[in-house]
């Protein structure tokens, strides 16, 4: 690099070119002169031969030649016999001088050669330095162009954002919207819908309730069964169901062929047992009612009985004097009396027996005969 730099620098400047080589060859000249009779012409070609050799390598063809006759003349003038004159020497001196000017021709050739050589490589070299110049400038253009569309591309990718983000927005987001709320409206339908089938739930059980109940209520008001299956059947079941509802053991001494009776007479029997029941539970405390239904001499007897705490001495005075103070015990004497029974109550603080005697009016076959009461009683 710095070889180069220097010979470009010397080639470029024509009086160093020329004037280098031409100054090296007068010092040598001079010295050698001032050294005469120590140094042979073949030392001076010796040392001539390199600055021709520098001057073909970096100087010119020009100079070269120029030194080469500087270096020639020079040699001959100072330094071959007859000396201070260019008359061609003899032979030896001859061939001498030739050979040193055809060696430093050939250094010329060869120099010239390198130079161009060089030269072309330079040529090369600048021809490559403005491509390399070109491409880099094409580059840049490329590369503003790429960042310009990099820049156009995110703009554009940018727009193209907005846009969508308005478009789901203007018309997904509202869609979504009006979903949500059909949603939120199908869930209040859901909830208010399954209160409602609760409450439908609730009301079914309810209704079965109710029928049952009425159906309870209508059978207590007059059992379907007294007037089928008789008045046997028709106590069993009430007594039954007495039992369940009240919570109190029901003892019913009943016997198995049980005669059937004229109607009167066996709802008369079953409206006492029913009222009398109703008192136990009602007015007793017991915890147990026993009742017995027999046919015996042309009688129905029928007597309930409790281990309660008995009716109310006042009361069991007015029942003694002026009657029944109830409702139910008054009805219940005058079914009594309607039929030509009589009705006994006896009662004390261990409990109450309730004792009615009916004439029987068959309908079928005679009932069995079971003894009956022997408590003191109170006449109704
Ligand atoms: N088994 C019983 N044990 C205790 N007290 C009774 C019994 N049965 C009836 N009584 C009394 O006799 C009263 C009259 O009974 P009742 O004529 O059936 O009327 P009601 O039952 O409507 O009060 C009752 O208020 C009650 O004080
Ligand atoms: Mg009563």
């Amino acid at each position: 690099m710095t070889d180069i730099s220097l010979s470009e620098r010397i080639s470029k400047h024509p009086s160093v070119r020329y004037g280098l080589p031409l100054a090296a060859i007068a010092v040598i000249l001079l010295v050698c002169r001032a050294l005469t009779g120590f140094v042979s012409t073949t030392t001076l070609y010796i040392l001539l031969f390199p600055v021709i050799v520098y001057a073909a390598l970096s100087c010119g063809i020009g100079p070269s030649i120029l030194a080469v006759v500087a270096a020639l003349g020079g040699i001959k003038y100072w330094f071959i016999s007859p000396v201070h004159s260019f008359r061609v020497p003899h032979t030896e001196q001859l061939i001498s001088m030739l050979a040193f000017f055809f060696a430093s021709s050939a250094v010329l050739a060869m120099g010239e050669a390198r130079r161009q050589h060089n030269q072309r490589l330079r040529d090369g070299h600048a021809e490559l330095e403005v491509k390399v110049q070109e491409r880099t400038v094409e580059l840049d253009t490329a590369n503003r162009s790429l960042r310009d569309l990099s820049a156009r591309l995110l703009q554009l990718q940018d727009d193209e954002r907005r846009h969508i983000a308005r478009e789901l927005h203007d018309s997904v987001g509202q869609l979504l919207a009006g979903l949500s709320m059909n949603l939120s409206s199908v869930r209040a339908d859901i909830d208010r819908l399954s209160r409602t089938a609760a409450a439908l739930t609730d009301s079914e059980s309810l209704v079965q309730e109710m029928s049952q109940e009425v159906r309870t209520i209508s059978h207590l008001l007059h059992p379907p069964l007294l007037d089928e299956a008789g008045l046997a059947s028709a106590v069993r079941w009430y007594t039954d169901g007495f039992a369940q509802r009240s919570k109190i053991k029901v003892d019913l001494d009943l016997p198995a062929n049980f005669a059937r009776f004229s109607p009167e007479l066996e709802t008369a029997v079953f409206r006492i047992v029913q009222e009398c029941l109703t008192n136990v539970h009602r007015h007793s405390g017991s915890s147990i009612a026993k009742i017995r239904l027999l046919h015996l001499d042309g009688q129905v007897l029928i007597e309930v009985e409790d281990e309660g705490k008995g009716i109310p001495p006042e009361k069991r005075e007015a029942m003694a004097s002026a009657g029944a103070p109830g409702v139910g015990i008054r009805g219940m004497r005058e079914r009594i009396r309607q039929l030509g029974g009589v009705l006994e109550i006896t009662s004390n603080d261990n409990g109450t027996v309730i004792l009615a005697r009916l004439p029987a009016i068959e309908n079928s076959s005679v009932a069995d005969v079971a003894p009956i009461l022997d408590t003191s009683t109170v006449a109704a």
